[in-house]
């Protein structure tokens, strides 16, 4: 039997969110239904809303959640009823170019579910990033959803789904950050916060955290920056220079997703170093650099997606040490809120006021 439940949609390009009566299927051969119990509020839910990821409209918001698994189809084994999980949007499928190179965290063909959820008039909706988890209960691929230690709260460990382990993950898996390294994050978000708190896990013996926004400085101070910089008061690039002995940071962290921000990162590193851009842009940006400083400098210009993360191996271990008391993840969560609030959520994210606002179901 299906079921309806409630769901928040994004009907058409930068028109207002609202919540909907929603049909959920019965699970099918590889899929799960999940009970959602709190979904952050990133960044990329906004750019689906704005229609800047794709026109697949009406789209299923949210995909940084966790819940229970309250039913799953034929032949799935990896979980059963009741267990918590955290929803991945990096289901690897292990017969790829990329997982068959031992590469499972580029994965280029991630499982979600097949069957679709629909409005009332059989509709059928895009689930944001295959998760769709701004819903009472959500359908995905079993795959997509990671056990971990029950012990930690929803409105926490759901956290790692997206915009936290990104920015981690940028950090450790992307830019390869490890002891007495120095690195700067420009953009201190949700994401970027992940980089800072990440590069502090790694053992950075500098972390210089940039942003407009005071707010987003302090938080950035709690979770691990030894040095912070408003770019709207001191040129980014100057003060990276001038707490690096002049030379710059050797891992630069982009998590705006802006050509001005990026390039500040390609600038403020130093020589052989690395950038790294977690922030997404928009279709119309571009960049240009002389090519001769793309070359002089030396070093690696990356992206990542997902913080080029393994849900299996990396969300499970998080947790530990999150229930260890060695990374602060409940700074993260600004506000818990309720499903009808999201539209009010992403004005106070634009008006820069949360790191994350999570919605409990
Ligand atoms: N690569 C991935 O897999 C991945 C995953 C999740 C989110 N993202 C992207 O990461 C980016 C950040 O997401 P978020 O949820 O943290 O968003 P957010 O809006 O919470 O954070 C963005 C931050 O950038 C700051 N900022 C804006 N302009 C700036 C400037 N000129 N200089 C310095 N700081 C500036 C803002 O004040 C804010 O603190 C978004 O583009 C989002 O889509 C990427
Ligand atoms: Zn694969
Ligand atoms: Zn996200």
């Amino acid at each position: 039997m299906s079921q309806q439940v409630r769901g928040v949609i994004a009907p058409g390009r930068n028109e207002p969110v609202r919540v909907e009566t929603i049909t959920v299927p019965d699970p099918g051969p590889g899929e799960a239904v999940v009970r959602v119990q709190a979904c952050g509020v990133c960044h990329t839910d906004l750019h689906y809303k704005q229609g800047g990821i794709t026109d697949e409209f009406p789209f299923l918001l949210g995909h940084e959640a966790a819940g229970v698994v309250e039913q799953v189809g034929p032949g799935v084994e990896e979980v059963a009823p009741g267990d918590f999980v955290v929803l991945n949007w990096r289901a690897v499928c292990g017969q790829c170019r990329a997982c068959r190179r031992g590469r499972p965290w580029y994965c280029f063909q991630t499982h979600n579910a097949s069957q679709k959820m629909t409005l009332g008039d059989g509709t059928e909706l895009s689930p944001a990033l295959g998760i769709g988890a701004f819903a009472e209960k959500t359908l995905v691929a079993a795959g997509q959803c990671t056990k971990v230690d029950p012990k930690a709260a929803p409105q926490v460990a759901g956290l790692l789904g997206c915009g936290v382990m990104a920015g981690i993950g940028a950090a450790i898996n992307t830019g390869n950050v490890t002891r007495g390294d120095t690195v700067a994050v420009i953009g201190c978000g949700g994401v970027g916060n992940g980089a800072v708190a990440g590069a502090r896990l790694a053992g950075a013996a500098r972390i210089i955290a940039v942003d407009v926004d005071p707010r987003k400085l302090e938080w950035a101070a709690g979770l691990g920056a030894t040095h912070v910089v408003n770019a709207r008061e001191t040129d980014p690039v100057e003060a990276i220079r001038e707490l690096t002995g002049g030379f710059g940071a050797d891992v630069v962290v982009e998590a705006v997703g802006r050509p001005e921000t990026y390039r500040q990162a390609f600038y403020a590193r130093d020589l052989a170093g690395t950038v790294v851009l977690v922030g997404v842009p928009t279709p119309e940006m571009t960049l240009e650099l002389p090519l001769l400083d793309v070359f002089g400098r030396g070093g690696a210009l990356k992206s990542s997606w997902y913080g080029d993360c393994l849900p299996s191996r990396d969300f499970p271990m998080l947790i530990d040490l999150y229930l260890q008391g060695r990374l602060d993840l409940e700074a993260f969560v600004s506000e818990t809120i309720a499903l009808d609030d999201i539209e009010a959520a992403f004005q106070r994210m634009h008006d820069g006021e949360v790191l994350r606002s999570v919605v409990m179901l």
